[in-house]
C-alpha cells in the first residue's frame, strides 16, 4: 500500500467525533440518547434568509464569483464591522471563506512559517492546534485557570511570548467553556500585544452575538489604535444566524494579508457557494437578521442559567458560569479514579464513554480542548432535554463507586 503524506501525522483523530459516532450508533439502534454534544444552534435558519437563497437560485446566481465574494457581500460585511464593532474595515479588507474554520485555516497558511509559535489559551476550540501544526506552526498552550473563570491574565500572556511567537488566538465568548472576557480584561491583553508588533492576533469573534447577563462585547482590534494593523477578525454566519451548513465565514484584516489569503484561496476553493452569497449579505443588512439573533440569544440565556444551576447542584461538580456561546464546561475531576460498573474512570474520555453507555447521555470530553478532567455540554437543545439529561447524569454520578 502506498504511504500518506507525513503531514497527516500532525492531525489527531477527533475524540469528539468518536463520541458522536458512538451516540449516533446507539440512537440508530433505538436507544433514547440525550445529546449534549451539538456544536450548532437547534434553531432553523431564519426563513427570510432561506427565501433569499431560493430567489438567488431562480435568478441564476449559480456561476463562479470573485474569490473574496461578490461586491455586495464584501460591502455588507464591511458595513457590519463598522456599524456593530467599530472596526473601520473597507471592502478591500474583507474576504469570505467556507465557514469560520476554513477562514482560520487559510489565515494560518498565509501567515505561519515553519517553527512559528502560536499562543492558544486553554480551554480552546479543538481545531486551533491542528490547523496551526498543518501550517508549520508550533502550538503553545496558555492554560486558563478555573478560579479565574478560565481567562488568562496579561502576565500569563507576557510570559508566553518569545521571539518565535507569531500568532495569539483569542476566542471570546469561547468554545468550549462559554467564558467571555470583559472589554477591560481584553484591554489588558491588548496592551501586552501592542508591545510586540510582530505578533498577529487572531480574534475569533464568532460567538459575539450570544452573550449573557448584560456583558458587553468588544472587538479586539478596537482596543488600541495599533491593533487594527495587527489583528485578523474572524466571524461567520454559522452560530448567529443558525447557518452552520451554509458554510459562510469571513475575515477582516490588513489589506496585504487579505490579498495573500485571496491568492491562496484562488488555488483552493475559489469562493464560497455562489447562491449563498446574496442571502449572507441580506442576513447582515436586514433588520430581521438582528431580530432573529435577539430571539435566539434570549432562549440561550435562559438555558445557560438553567443548565449551570443544575450542573453546580451536582455533588462535587464545579462549573464556570457561561457568559456566552452555548456551552457549559463542568469539572468532573472528583470522579476520576472511581468505577462505573466495570469501567475505571481515568479521565474525561472514559467518563464520557461510561456516561453514554450506561446513562445514555452524550457529552464531549475536554481532552481535545486541553482539559482532561472536564466535559463540554451544549445547551443547544430544549429545556426538557436539559432536565432529562441532567437527571440521568445525577443518577449516574450517584452510582459511581
Ligand atoms: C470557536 C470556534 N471557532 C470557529 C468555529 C468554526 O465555525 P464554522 O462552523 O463557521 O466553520 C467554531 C465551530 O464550532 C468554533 O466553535
Amino acid at each position: 500500500m502506498f504511504s500518506l503524506a507525513d503531514r497527516m501525522n500532525l492531525v489527531s483523530e477527533s475524540i469528539t467525533l468518536k463520541v458522536s459516532a458512538k451516540a449516533a450508533a446507539l440512537k440508530k439502534a433505538g436507544v433514547d440518547v440525550v445529546g449534549f454534544g451539538a456544536g450548532e444552534p437547534d434553531f432553523d435558519t431564519p426563513s427570510f434568509i432561506k427565501e433569499a437563497a431560493k430567489a438567488a437560485l431562480d435568478k441564476g446566481q449559480t456561476k463562479y464569483t470573485p474569490t473574496p465574494s461578490i461586491p455586495e457581500l464584501k460591502q455588507a460585511i464591511a458595513d457590519k464591522f463598522n456599524r456593530e464593532n467599530g472596526l473601520p474595515y473597507k471592502p478591500e479588507n474583507i474576504t469570505v471563506g467556507a465557514g469560520g474554520k476554513h477562514c482560520l485555516y487559510m489565515a494560518f497558511m498565509a501567515i505561519l512559517n515553519p517553527g512559528d509559535e502560536v499562543l492558544i489559551p486553554a480551554p480552546y476550540w479543538v481545531s486551533y492546534p491542528d490547523q496551526a501544526k498543518l501550517a508549520g506552526g508550533v502550538p503553545k498552550i496558555i492554560k486558563g485557570e478555573e478560579k479565574n473563570g478560565f481567562k488568562i491574565t496579561p502576565d500569563q500572556l507576557e510570559k508566553a511570548i518569545t521571539p518565535k511567537t507569531k500568532v495569539f488566538i483569542i476566542n471570546s465568548p469561547s468554545n468550549p467553556a462559554g467564558h467571555a472576557y470583559t472589554p477591560e480584561e481584553l484591554k489588558g491583553l491588548a496592551d501586552v500585544i501592542t508591545k510586540h508588533p510582530n505578533v498577529v492576533v487572531f480574534s475569533d469573534e464568532i460567538y459575539e452575538k450570544l452573550i449573557y447577563d448584560g456583558l458587553k462585547f468588544a472587538s479586539f482590534a478596537t482596543l488600541n489604535p495599533k491593533l487594527i494593523e495587527q489583528t485578523l477578525t474572524f466571524n461567520c454566519h454559522s452560530k448567529s444566524f443558525a447557518m452552520t451548513g451554509w458554510r459562510v465565514g469571513y475575515i477582516g484584516g490588513p489589506k496585504h494579508v487579505i490579498d495573500a489569503i485571496n491568492k491562496l484561496n484562488s488555488q483552493m476553493t475559489s469562493h464560497i457557494t455562489s447562491f449563498c452569497q446574496m442571502p449572507a449579505a441580506l442576513a447582515l443588512n436586514d433588520p430581521r437578521g438582528a431580530e432573529s439573533i435577539a430571539q435566539m440569544r434570549e432562549q440561550f440565556e435562559k438555558r445557560a442559567h438553567h443548565m449551570h444551576k443544575r450542573l453546580t447542584a451536582l455533588p462535587k461538580v464545579t462549573c464556570v458560569k457561561p457568559m456566552g456561546a452555548f456551552y457549559c464546561f463542568p469539572n468532573i475531576g472528583a470522579y476520576i479514579g472511581k468505577k462505573a460498573g466495570d469501567t475505571q474512570i481515568t479521565d474525561a474520555v472514559s467518563f464520557s464513554a461510561a456516561l453514554l453507555e450506561q446513562a445514555h447521555v452524550a457529552v464531549v470530553p475536554g481532552n481535545d480542548s486541553g482539559f482532561d478532567d472536564h466535559v463540554r455540554l451544549s445547551f443547544a437543545t430544549s429545556m426538557e432535554q436539559i432536565d432529562k439529561g441532567l437527571d440521568r447524569v445525577a443518577e449516574f454520578l450517584k452510582k459511581l463507586g
